[in-house]
């Protein structure tokens, strides 16, 4: 059962088409990696998703709601989650107040939202971390905090937007199992990334962008066939 459907989503920034004609579903506890080359349009979908960008056209259904055209706040309160590609925690607060700020968003009660923030952060094996200050933490460390605070919302659906950039490759290996665990507790993930072997790994279905608009979206093994999905990126990437 789908939990999100996108159909006919468009958006354009004076000439440029950052999205153009874009429809799929994302279903019920699945995992959608989306991925396309740099300007496709990735980050500007997640942002008409969660209504911090207004759609010019087309229709976005959550849970049965209409949201197209709801504010970011009250898509949030539906429990629609996400992470920034560029990090924007509060650096001189630290993990746990960073956290604490999301929790509030269901929690009024201080010691009720401290200790939500102090599972999550048990959650994605920051505990040891959870006075430091955010500016203290590593890069993949500040991932782990982004993704808590989107999970202190309690979301039904969670996009992330390219949680594996720019950390070492060490790194990565932990917070693909802390996507797939988030999976594994009952959050329906889209996911924006670059590494195609990531995608192919953790992805039920793939969406795959280019130049704002859809040209491909099915299974892993069909996408990485798909010639125009190899021109426009795979082939672009092989040659980087
Ligand atoms: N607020 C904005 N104003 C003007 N142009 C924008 C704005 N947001 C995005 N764009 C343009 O829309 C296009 C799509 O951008 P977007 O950030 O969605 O791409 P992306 O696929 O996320 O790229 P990347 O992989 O580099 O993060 C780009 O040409 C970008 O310059
Ligand atoms: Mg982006």
């Amino acid at each position: 059962m789908s939990i999100l459907s996108v159909e006919n989503l468009g958006k354009s920034f004076g000439g440029i088409r950052a999205n153009h004609d874009i429809s799929f579903t994302v279903d019920q506890g699945e995992i959608l990696g989306i991925i396309g080359p740099n300007g496709a349009g990735k980050s500007t979908l997640f942002d008409l998703i969660t209504g911090y960008t207004r759609a010019d056209t087309g229709k976005v259904t959550f849970d049965g709601n209409d949201i197209t055209r709801l504010r970011p706040d009250k898509i949030s309160n539906l429990a629609i989650g996400r992470t920034f590609q560029k990090l924007k925690p509060f650096a001189d607060l630290t993990l746990l107040e960073n956290v604490m700020i999301g929790a509030f968003a269901k929690e009024t009660d201080i010691k009720a939202a401290r200790d939500k923030a102090l599972e999550i952060i048990d959650f994605v094996d920051l505990i040891e971390k959870r006075h430091h200050f955010a500016r203290e933490l590593s890069t993949g460390q500040r991932k782990r905090l982004e993704l808590a605070r989107a999970m202190a919302i309690e979301p039904k659906l969670l996009l992330m937007d390219e949680v594996t950039g720019g950390v070492d490759q060490k790194t990565i290996p932990g917070l693909v199992e802390l996507i797939l665990k988030m999976k594994a507790s009952g959050v329906t993930i889209a996911t924006i990334e670059h590494n195609i072997n990531i995608i192919m790994e953790i992805s039920d279905n793939i969406l795959a962008l280019d130049q704002g608009q859809n040209i491909a979206y099915g299974k892993p093994k069909d996408i990485q066939n798909n010639e125009q999905v190899i021109d426009a990126y795979l082939g672009r990437v092989d040659v980087a």
